[in-house]
């Protein structure tokens, strides 16, 4: 099963993945915890570039879809190939929000380049953490030092906000939405109560595996 957690920064996210880590270990199933744009050495190295280095959102959204494609064949696929549960903090949703809805980057070609990068590969469930932006930016106030999507303004995070509004628009039942203005341990409850309703749909066994595998035509995988 592949499982992403996606929502603006400041929404808190983090904090909820090791416990979700937790609840599927507790039921003796394997779980790799990930994120993006990161997961293996090469893609770390592009995070530190997109994270900190000046570009323009084309680069930008190249470089993510290239760590992207990294992380898919040498972590991702292999996991689910062999029946873990994948917990990625963050996927393509924040290609679609942060490039798409916050830098304004064309939308149709973030589409191609998800088509291209990942064929028919989708989470299969997406765990959305919303909040209002100024909410989100109360929190961000905290951090030391914010690196080039931290620092950006209340408006961009209102954009990103509303792109991944679309993005669970589109596709609505691999969203979950979870209402992150809550405090942290009614945030947690909300996430484990929502696993075990997707997860007794599905059959924890059987949500192993699920999806073609990456198969993109004319691209050795
Ligand atoms: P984040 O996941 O918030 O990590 P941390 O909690 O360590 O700050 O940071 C990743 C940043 O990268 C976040 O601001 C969103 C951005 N991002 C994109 O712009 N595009 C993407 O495709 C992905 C995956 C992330």
């Amino acid at each position: 099963m592949f499982i992403t957690f996606e929502g603006i920064d400041g929404a808190g996210k983090s904090t909820h993945l090791a416990a979700l880590a937790q609840w599927w270990r507790a039921r003796d199933r394997e779980v790799v915890l990930t994120r993006e744009p990161g997961g293996t050495p090469l893609a770390e190295r592009l995070r530190e570039m997109v994270l900190h280095e000046a570009m323009d959102p084309l680069t930008e959204s190249l470089l993510v879809f290239a760590a992207r494609r990294e992380h898919l064949l040498k972590v991702i696929e292999p996991a689910l190939a062999r029946g873990a549960v994948v917990l990625c903090d963050r996927f393509t949703d924040a290609t679609f929000a942060y490039q798409g809805g916050g830098r304004g980057f064309n939308w149709a070609v973030l589409a191609q380049l998800e088509t291209w990068v990942q064929g028919d590969r989708q989470p299969d469930l997406t765990f959305l953490f919303d909040v209002p932006p100024e909410v989100a930016q109360a929190r961000r106030a905290a951090v030391r030092q914010p690196d080039r999507f931290e620092a950006q303004d209340e408006a961009f995070f209102a954009r990103v906000r509303q792109a991944y509004e679309a993005r669970r628009q589109a596709q609505p039942l691999r969203f979950a939405v979870v209402d992150a203005t809550a405090a942290p341990d009614v945030v947690g409850t909300q996430v484990l109560s929502l696993m075990a309703d997707r997860a007794g749909v599905q059959g924890v066994e059987g949500a192993a595996r699920r999806g073609p595998p990456l198969d993109v035509p004319g691209v050795a995988s």
